[in-house]
């Protein structure tokens, strides 16, 4: 989120390296694969999610979606719906309570709205699934049964909805995410056109949509007129809150937005139209309201990932270096949500280059405002990129894993900067071994296992390593030597609320099983967006910088009669539930005795992160290697993944089972990308055709094969515990992988995404 560089840059000026912090090489609570903590009271049923919350004297909501793409609503029939069994009230523009327009979240970072569009505000229709009335009954089937019997009558107006219609209209976005629409290094056109050998190639990938098990909802409380506890399926609670109070015209402070469980989340558990409804409907019918949104309105009213049409053109010399490297290339956004789907961001830090052409455009259509789906941007635009790399391989006869070693950069291709961190070689050294890559015959349609003919692909994995500006924690160190760790942050299942609790123990020189971590909750010191893969550095910025703050406060505290007296904050050391002088292990004391001496049950600090200034100092991304086998059928087309290995380099793995899992997470949502999953638009309706997990296909068990997962494990040392971001790498560089692996079996490339039967067949 270059918005965050953007941020940054104003604020800071000079760049001091502070000393690296001791903690990125030690192994103790850090380092473990401790299970996760919050396993036990979800796998007993016992974790309580949005939907699941119970009030007294609650209603339940059922929305009313649009069935054309674009127009008004010229009458809308309640009637029926009214006089339903337990209908409480149904609402429409016409009576729904008064909102402002929310503030959008890609040009204000401090929102989680995903469009600025009103919400039900007036008869405009604006995309195909808006939400144009909201039913509200005693009981959820109740409000259901009603809102099927509410009748719009609407005039139509003529939609935009075909992106290839539209191409004519495509343009340069202001920015994407705050970088430059286009990169343009020496004259890269020219240099392709005199290259020894050239790939030019145009890759399409299709609309993909969330399906994280838990759907979205929200239960919305008003206490009188002026305050509000909302429980929601949130990846951003803080923005939520912001957002709802410029909405509602409320108070940050009159806002509690709560969100201890989330099942899943990958970019758009936020505010979407069903938030506000909710509120709105709680508000009016002066009770409080569940409204959980149905799978296929998932589809309908809350965003996914746009389509893309990519080209990338190389022009090599014999040797496979690089003279041109050029990935151009269209996605679709909407007016009124500032998103061009940034599938650039790769080709900008990958490879080295003598000429450099990015550029990307957009067209706008009328349709559901698209938004972050896992890796937005580098998901896509890596399927493109690391095609071609091996298209540039077959090419020119050199190993696709070789080829890359002689491409690698030694500074940030776009910018010029030096990389913090980079292993990327080594990441591919060491997959290489384990997968057994040079055993692998070069020659395509080599391998055969009867009817199945075999395969090897490899691909780069790469995601930016963000962190956010305003990551703030309060520790609250208690005589009896336990310590509580509160952050609004999120647990939506990636192993937050583990990590940060290791985190807390070994920062702190306590036990893990006396460190509680708190989060969740918006009345908690602030915590950014759990996006952008940057939670984690995020709050481990601010947790050194409260347990600095503490160790200051509790040198303070100690007093004279203490051996710590005279010692400065940066000379001494947590460890066994105390602080100690690292030069002299003989004047140290416990927090118990402490805080004993200075009369105190506990003490409580809370601080701000710094500002994220390495993101503005170095060029800093997460890496890896994808490798994998697949089998496909030469009478059916059918692919299956046989095998997989990723490699990654993601500085140093702080618990090596949630990290294992959030890579294989990333890999088993690639291989849904690149073999089954498919948001069917109507370009004649705008609507969806497939809105079901019975039409939309997403990877399962049988699908997935045992995936091997190994790391280098280096820390980067201009990163908070030395950590990247590992949440969104793992599905960057999956189709890739599994399309060059088609090309090895089959002969046969396939460029546009999902690779199904057919395209294979034909
Ligand atoms: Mo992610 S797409 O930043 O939740």
């Amino acid at each position: 989120m270059s918005i965050v560089q953007e941020i940054v840059k104003k604020v800071v000026k000079v760049l001091p390296d502070k000393p690296v912090d001791p903690l990125i090489a030690r192994h103790g609570a850090l380092g473990q694969p401790l299970s996760r903590l919050d396993g036990p009271v979800k796998v007993a049923g016992a974790a309580r999610f949005t939907a699941e919350v119970a009030l007294d004297n609650m209603a339940c909501a059922a929305l009313v979606c649009a069935t054309i793409a674009k127009g008004r609503i010229e009458h809308i029939d309640t009637g029926d719906a009214e006089h339903a069994p337990g209908v409480v009230a149904v609402l429409t523009h016409l009576n729904v309570p008064r909102m402002q327009a929310p503030p959008q979240q890609f040009t204000d970072p401090k929102s989680a709205a995903n469009s600025n569009l009103p919400v039900m505000q007036d008869a405009t229709v604006y995309w195909n699934g808006q939400p144009v009335a909201v039913v509200v009954a005693e009981r959820q089937d109740q409000a259901d049964h009603a809102a099927a019997l509410v009748k719009v009558r609407y005039v139509v107006d003529e939609a935009h909805l075909s992106f290839e219609a539209r191409m004519p209209h495509a343009h340069a976005p202001d920015n994407i995410l705050g970088e430059p629409a286009e990169v343009r290094i020496g004259d890269a056109e020219a240099a392709l056109a005199k290259a020894d050998v050239r790939v030019d190639a145009t890759y399409h990938t299709p609309r993909y949509n969330h399906n994280a098990i838990e759907l979205h909802a929200t239960t919305a409380e008003w206490h009188g007129n002026d305050a509000l506890t909302l429980h929601d399926a949130s990846q951003f609670v803080a923005g939520t809150r912001y957002t709802i109070a410029k909405v509602f015209g409320l108070k940050e402070d009159q806002v509690r937005v709560l969100s201890p469980f989330v099942g899943g989340a990958f970019g758009n558990k936020a505010v979407w139209n069903h938030t506000l409804l909710a509120i709105a409907a709680a508000k009016a019918v002066g009770r409080p309201v569940r409204l959980a949104v149905k799978r296929a309105d998932v589809f309908h009213c809350i965003g996914g990932r746009t389509l893309s049409k990519q080209r990338v053109a190389l022009g090599a010399r014999a040797d496979g270096s690089l003279a041109a490297l050029i990935h151009t290339g269209t996605t679709a956004v909407v007016t009124h949500n500032a998103f061009p789907e940034q599938f650039s961001f790769p080709a900008r830090h990958l490879y080295a280059t003598d000429n450099l052409l990015v550029s990307q455009q957009v067209v706008e259509l009328d349709m559901v405002a698209n938004t972050a789906m896992r890796a937005p941007g580098e998901s896509i635009g890596s399927f493109a990129l690391e095609s071609a790399i091996d298209e540039l391989a077959v090419a020119s006869g050199i190993d696709p894993v070789e080829l890359r070693r002689r491409i690698e950069p030694e500074k940030d291709p776009a910018k010029g900067d030096a990389f913090s961190s980079r292993h990327i070689v080594e990441a591919y050294r060491r997959g290489a071994e384990r997968f057994g890559w040079t055993r692998r015959n070069p020659t395509p349609r080599s391998q055969r296992d009867g009817e199945w003919l075999v395969g090897q692909g490899v691909a780069t994995a790469t995601y930016p390593y963000y962190r956010m500006p305003g990551g703030a924690v309060r520790i609250s160190l208690h005589a009896d030597g336990r310590a509580v760790v509160q952050t609004a942050a999120h647990e939506m299942g990636m192993g937050t609320a583990t990590v940060q609790t290791q985190h807390a123990a070994e920062r702190l020189g306590l036990p893990l099983d006396r460190v509680r971590f708190v989060y969740g909750d918006s009345s908690l010191p602030f915590s950014p967006v759990a996006g952008g893969s940057s939670q984690t550095t995020t709050i481990a910025a601010g947790m050194i910088a409260a347990a600095e703050k503490l160790t200051k406060e509790l040198i303070h505290l100690a007093g004279r009669d203490s051996p710590l007296h005279g010692a400065a904050a940066d000379a001494v050391e947590a460890r066994d539930g105390g602080l100690f002088v690292k030069d002299d292990p003989t004047r140290g004391e416990s927090y118990a005795a402490i805080l004993a001496r200075a009369g105190r049950d506990s003490v409580d600090v809370t601080a701000d992160a710094p500002m994220p200034a390495e993101m503005m100092k170095y060029s800093m991304h997460s890496f890896g290697a994808q490798f994998c086998e697949v089998r496909v059928s030469e009478v059916t087309g059918e692919v299956r993944i046989a095998r997989w290995l990723g490699s990654f380099d993601t500085g140093r793995i702080l618990n090596p089972k949630t990290a294992a899992s959030q890579f294989r997470g990333g890999i088993i949502m690639g291989i849904g990308m690149a073999l089954m999953e498919e948001s069917l638009f109507d370009e004649r309706t705008g609507r969806f055709m497939n809105p079901s997990l019975a039409e939309y296909h997403v990877p399962v068990h049988l699908d997935v094969p045992e995936i091997d997962v190994i790391w280098t494990d280096l820390p980067d040392p201009h990163a908070p515990l030395g950590a990247h971001g590992i949440g969104e790498i793992g599905i960057t560089g999956v189709a890739a992988a599994i399309a060059n692996a088609v090309y090895h079996a089959t002969g046969k490339r396939v460029r546009s995404l999902p690779i199904t039967l057919d395209k294979l067949l034909a």
